[in-house]
């Protein structure tokens, strides 16, 4: 095959994908891409928990339901993102108050979301961004009332919801050494040496154009993979400042291929997922105002410079 997809799995890698849900792929342009060149999809905010149960109890997942239906229709596999973070949360969660009521309200919420697509899901970012970029663990109340049991107490909950899918705790700012990584290393060794169910750990790789980190990412992510789980890049985008032009688009594919090539490098890496398809839909430009065209469609659905980036990683490596 000639699709991104396509040349990963010739590495020996399980897919390359992108996040999208029911909003983005109702365009037919951005929903061709998808089919043809990615072979996974991750909801971009479908299984959240202020999607899945705002209302404690009352689960609403009908955007979720048409992304799994989407993906088993077009034979792509399913990253489950997220079970246990602390953004997009209900504030009925965060006003929790008694350890006890908030471990069966995190076993509740895993049960009913996870075990609604037993069998369906390849991996589950169980817990996402625990730690904070020093290496201690981010305030939420999760961590506040029960310490980091609570990620102990989420994977033994998604193991018993949905057995077979591979279960992952995922981060951001992993692309260099230092405290971040060794915190997640030292957390991993910890939960592997205590039993608890853990089988990969989630790089986000959301990139800025011509970091310095970017050309040794492939460094960071083995010292993850030597915990002896899979790995993988979960998020990837690269942004810049807008507006593009000529150098920058061409800097970008430089960088696509480097990000991509860090995967590559690293055998335990089983795939690299883009944190969307076009710059039309990404999140960037709302969060971080004048940058943008961090992925590897520009707004029309043309490929950019990224793509060659990418698939020269996927064929040179
Ligand atoms: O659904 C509501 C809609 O009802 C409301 O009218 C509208 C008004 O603001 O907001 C809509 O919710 C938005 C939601 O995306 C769905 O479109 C939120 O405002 C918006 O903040 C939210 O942004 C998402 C963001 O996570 C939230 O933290 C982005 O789409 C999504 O790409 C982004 O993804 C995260 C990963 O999950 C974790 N890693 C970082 C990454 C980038 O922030």
């Amino acid at each position: 095959g000639t699709s991104l997809d396509a040349k990963i799995k010739a590495k020996g890698r399980d897919y390359f994908g992108t996040c999208t849900d029911k909003n983005t792929l109702s365009d037919p342009a951005y929903e061709a891409i998808v089919i043809a060149e990615y072979g996974q999809v991750t909801p971009e905010n479908s299984m959240k928990w202020e999607s899945t149960e705002n209302v404690r109890g009352n689960f609403t997942m009908s955007d979720a339901d048409f992304l799994v239906a989407w993906a088993q229709q077009h034979g792509k596999l399913i990253r489950g993102h997220t079970l246990v973070w602390h953004s997009q949360l209900p504030a009925w969660v965060s006003a929790i108050t008694d350890p006890v009521e908030l471990t069966s309200v995190i076993e509740s919420h895993i049960s009913n979301v996870a075990g609604r697509y037993t069998g369906k899901i390849h991996h589950w970012d169980v817990v996402n961004e625990v730690f904070n970029d020093d290496g201690t663990w981010r305030t939420s109340v999760f961590y506040n009332l029960l310490g980091p049991k609570f990620v102990d107490i989420a994977f033994r909950a998604a193991k018993k919801a949905d057995p077979t899918a591979k279960l992952f705790i995922n981060d951001y700012n992993l692309d260099y050494a230092g405290p971040k990584v060794n915190a997640m290393v030292a957390l991993v060794q910890r939960l592997i040496a205590d039993g608890v169910p853990i089988d990969g750990i989630g790089s986000q790789a959301h990139l800025i154009l011509n970091n310095g980190a970017i050309p040794s990412m492939h460094q960071p992510l083995a010292t993850l993979a030597s915990t002896g789980l899979k790995v993988a890049l979960t998020e990837l985008d690269i942004r810049l400042p807008l507006p593009a032009d000529a150098t920058k688009l061409m800097n970008q594919r430089d960088n696509f291929n480097l990000a991509t090539a860090a995967c590559i490098r690293v055998p335990n890496c089983v795939g690299v997922t883009t944190w969307g398809v076009s710059d039309k839909n990404s999140w960037v430009p709302g969060v971080f105002a004048g940058e943008g065209a961090a992925l590897i469609w520009d707004e029309k659905f043309a490929k950019k410079p990224a793509y060659d980036g990418a698939e020269a990683a996927l064929l040179g490596w």
